[in-house]
């Protein structure tokens, strides 16, 4: 098998780090990451992080690719990949500081993006953050023509995908017990969205 190779994410790591180098604190300890593809992503920024523990998780399919990123890379922080699947599986029975997750919105299925920010609100406590990186439209709005036309492109390949509306996800994050802090206009008409988890009430 091939190591897995995703040139958007080349692009996209260094302006996501500015952002996370903003979001993490020093004292979060642990950090899950959904969907996280060929792994580079983690690779990248976990050195940036030695305080936490980062924990990669995707659909089995693609664990065995990302295994071999992170077997090249030797970083101690970066834990074994897990399978999570958000339509069926449940956070690792850990406690997380921040859950981050980079353009799976546009890739799951909407039932499952909502099952997903479920999941959040179930296992986040107070303060932790979950962090969106990823394009989405405004007011109905793509925020670019480009934006338009991947939307066809994903919708062409699988009609349950493309871009989420930010007010769905806002009004899901606001539903289970999440504050947005921070919108972030990124390159390439992308969007880093930051929410924190108010007060956990059981
Ligand atoms: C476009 S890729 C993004 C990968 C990586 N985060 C990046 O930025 O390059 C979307 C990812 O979402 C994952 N994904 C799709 N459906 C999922 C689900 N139900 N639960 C967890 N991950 C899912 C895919 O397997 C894929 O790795």
């Amino acid at each position: 098998m091939e190591k897995p190779f995703s040139p958007a994410c080349e692009r996209n790591k260094h302006p996501i780090l500015n952002i996370l180098k903003e979001t993490i604190l020093p004292t979060d300890r642990r950090l899950l990451e959904i969907g996280s593809g060929t792994g580079q992503h983690a690779v990248y920024f976990a050195p940036y992080f030695p305080q936490l523990e980062w924990f990669p998780t995707d659909l089995r399919p693609n664990l065995a690719g990302m295994k071999m990123w992170f077997d090249e890379a030797r970083i101690s922080t970066i834990q074994k990949p897990t399978k999570l699947d958000v339509s069926q599986d449940d956070f690792p029975k850990l406690k997380f500081d921040v859950v981050f997750t980079a353009n799976t919105f546009h890739i799951m299925h909407w039932k499952d993006c909502k099952s997903f920010m479920k999941l959040l609100g179930h296992r986040l406590r107070e303060g932790s953050r979950a962090i969106i990186y990823g394009p989405f439209k405004y007011n109905g709005d793509f925020t670019s023509p480009s934006n338009a036309d991947f939307d066809l492109e994903l919708k062409s390949k699988d009609p349950l995908s493309g871009i989420r509306a930010f007010e769905d996800v806002n009004n899901n994050m606001i539903k289970n017990g999440f504050e947005l802090i921070q919108d972030f206009e990124m390159p390439s008409h992308n969007k880093l969205l930051v929410y924190s988890r108010l007060k956990f009430v059981k």
